[in-house]
């Protein structure tokens, strides 16, 4: 990291999946101008480029060349879009295909070591917020405020349920809860970046907040740092 980008401030939203962290990291950024970082989306793009190239996750070095190689463009087809070697791959890497891989690529160190640059390069003025497991612990240990959003798996898997029956999909909540579960224990029991808040975290459990109320607190935790930095 140059000295310059160490001088741009970071705000870093960790915590588990289902917890609305990419709701309200987008939220803070817009707010404030600054750029967004969705390191999960990273991962998922692995997983997506693993799984389609048939590689063995055992297969740690090949898997880790592709997180080295990945040819990735953000934003050009709108924001949050990604594209991967020209193809638009944003609505695949949400499939339960990506989210299943993604968690699994991100259990192998030597991915996690390739991926680490391209966050980093994420890190530009004014600003940036990163949303992951380990953008506080791991990824941005300087950042300015580190939030940590979680919720009971039920409430979790109870919020992931509604929005997609909203899109007319056809899902049962308790596979949901399970899978949900088992994502959990595998990030939280790597032995690498584990998913855990920093000791220096902010913690906010949602469970019974609603999304305005999770807004309200997070951007006076956000106006606080800014005035601290
Ligand atoms: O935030 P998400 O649900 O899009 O993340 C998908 C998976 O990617 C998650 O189950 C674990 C992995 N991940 C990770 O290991 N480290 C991160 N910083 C972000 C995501």
């Amino acid at each position: 990291m140059t000295g310059d980008s160490a001088a741009v401030p970071v705000i870093a939203i960790d915590g588990p999946s289902g917890t609305g962290k990419g709701t309200v990291a987008n939220h803070v950024a817009r707010s404030l101008g600054f750029h967004l970082l969705d390191s999960g989306a990273l991962y998922r793009v692995l997983g997506i480029a693993v799984a389609k190239r048939g590689i063995d996750l055992q297969d740690v070095d090949t898997v880790a060349a592709v997180a080295r190689d990945l040819d990735l463009e953000f934003g050009s087809s709108g924001p949050g879009s990604i594209h991967l070697n020209g193809e638009d791959v944003s609505l695949e890497i949400r499939t339960d295909l990506g989210s299943d891989m993604a968690s699994r690529v991100g259990a192998i160190p030597q991915a996690r070591a390739a991926l680490l640059e391209r966050q980093l390069a994420f890190r530009k003025p004014p600003g940036l917020v990163a949303d992951g497991r380990d953008m506080g612990t791991v990824v941005f240990p300087d950042s300015i405020l580190k939030i940590y959003l979680t919720a009971s798996a039920e409430e979790r898997a109870n919020r992931r349920y509604k929005q997609l029956i909203d899109k007319g999909m056809d899902v049962k909540l308790p596979a949901l809860l399970q899978d949900l579960t088992e994502r959990d224990a595998r990030d939280s029991e790597r032995s690498i970046s584990p998913l855990k808040p920093a000791a220096d975290a902010f913690v906010l459990d949602t469970t019974t907040l609603s999304e305005k109320q999770v807004m309200d607190r997070v951007m006076e935790m956000v106006s606080r740092a800014l005035e601290q930095a």
